[in-house]
């Protein structure tokens, strides 16, 4: 952790090695760094609340363990020798699973995002951990990703898989303020409760118990206009495949279904020939899908290589591919600093 980083130091959960399959526990070391005493520049902050998104399963894997796991965090600063971060204040930082941390501020900083202090008046009244939820990241992938790239409509039909995490649960809410029919996916009866009764969705279904295909049939027979894919895999197969309106948009978002598995399902060349087949073939449903990426700071240049985009756009290429859609995909980037700027 110390040399090159802007951690001086810390309490930190390490990847010792790459996941196989799904993770556990075995597959981290908790490790204490000696704490030294602060230099000027440096504050000590203790996490209040730590992000596990599912980005990170396939992000890590173009990284070598062991390493501190990535994530962010919401942290109390506990001493400072930086004025820009006082004591007392609540930041948000990009430092990895660290549960108490001593952070040379300034390093940090470079990268934009890395580190923020949140005005206390945004706070009042909500829970500091909204700021890797809805005030976060998820927030922004849905706010963004939902209104900029299905451009919805009011009286449009909406579906949206992973409805009950942090991003599915937003879009769906904020398409129903949009005057949306909103059709939602999870996997249990009690969440699709939860999505129908407390957050007013239209229809929930439990894909474990109940065919894409039959659901959609059944609430939304006059067919999808916007897709909110969170899953991949072939439940969005089904949906792009069979669901879609002419003019539909898909904002491929994640593809939370293949982020486990052992082996990819392609080699790397035929993936890419899967990718450009399509853009290649008759047109007779246009349809418009759109990668999101959601990051405090990037480059054109990683926006083509997020993982979760890449997984989303591998795992649904060879069945749009087989479809009727003549299928546009573009990465779209939204700094989430937006909605945490005061
Ligand atoms: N592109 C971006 O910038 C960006 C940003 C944020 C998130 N994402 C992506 O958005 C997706 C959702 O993220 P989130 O933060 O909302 O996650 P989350 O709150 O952790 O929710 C994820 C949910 O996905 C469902 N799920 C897991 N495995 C599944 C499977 N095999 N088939 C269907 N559903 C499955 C589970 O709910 P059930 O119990 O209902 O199955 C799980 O609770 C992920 O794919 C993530 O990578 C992308």
């Amino acid at each position: 952790m110390a040399g090159s980083s802007p951690i001086v130091a810390g309490t930190r959960f390490v990847l010792k090695h790459q996941f196989s399959g799904f993770p556990k526990k075995e597959d981290f070391d908790f490790v204490e760094d000696p704490m030294p005493a602060l230099k000027d520049g440096e504050i000590l902050m203790d996490a209040l609340f730590m992000s596990v998104d599912p980005y990170m399963r396939p992000y890590v894997m173009r990284l070598s363990p062991p390493f501190t796991m990535i994530g962010t965090g919401v942290y109390k600063v506990r001493e400072s020798r930086d004025p820009d971060f006082p004591q007392g204040g609540i930041v948000v930082a990009n430092v990895g699973w660290v549960k108490t941390a001593i952070v040379n501020s300034r390093e940090i900083q470079k990268d934009a995002g890395g580190l923020r202090l949140i005005p206390n008046q945004m706070l009042t009244g909500i829970s500091p951990s909204k700021l890797l939820g809805a005030l976060g990241m998820p927030g922004n992938t849905a706010y963004f990703g939902f209104l900029e790239l299905c451009k919805p409509k009011e009286g449009e039909t909406v579906v949206v898989n992973g409805a009950a995490g942090a991003v599915g649960s937003l879009v769906g809410q904020i398409a129903k303020i949009k005057g949306c029919k909103v059709i939602g996916f999870a996997g249990t009866d009690e969440k699709c409760d939860w999505l129908t009764k407390e957050l007013g969705f239209d229809k929930a279904y439990n894909y474990k118990t109940t065919s894409v295909d039959e659901a959609l049939k059944d609430g939304a027979p006059n067919g999808v206009d916007c897709f909110f894919d969170n899953v991949g895999g072939v439940d969005a197969t089904i949906v792009i495949n069979n669901h879609m309106n002419t003019f539909g948009r898909i904002s491929g978002c994640g593809a939370i279904s293949v982020y486990n598995d052992k082996e990819p399902k392609m080699i790397p060349s035929i993936q890419a020939l899967t990718t450009i087949l399509p853009l290649l073939a008759p047109v007779n449903r246009p349809l418009n899908a759109s990668g999101i990426f959601s990051k405090p700071s990037t480059t054109v240049s990683s926006v083509l290589i997020f993982p979760s985009l890449i997984h989303w756009a591998i795992c649904m290429m060879p069945s749009i591919q087989r479809s009727n859609h003549r299928l546009t995909i573009k990465p779209s980037y939204r700094s989430c600093l937006k909605t945490i700027d005061p």
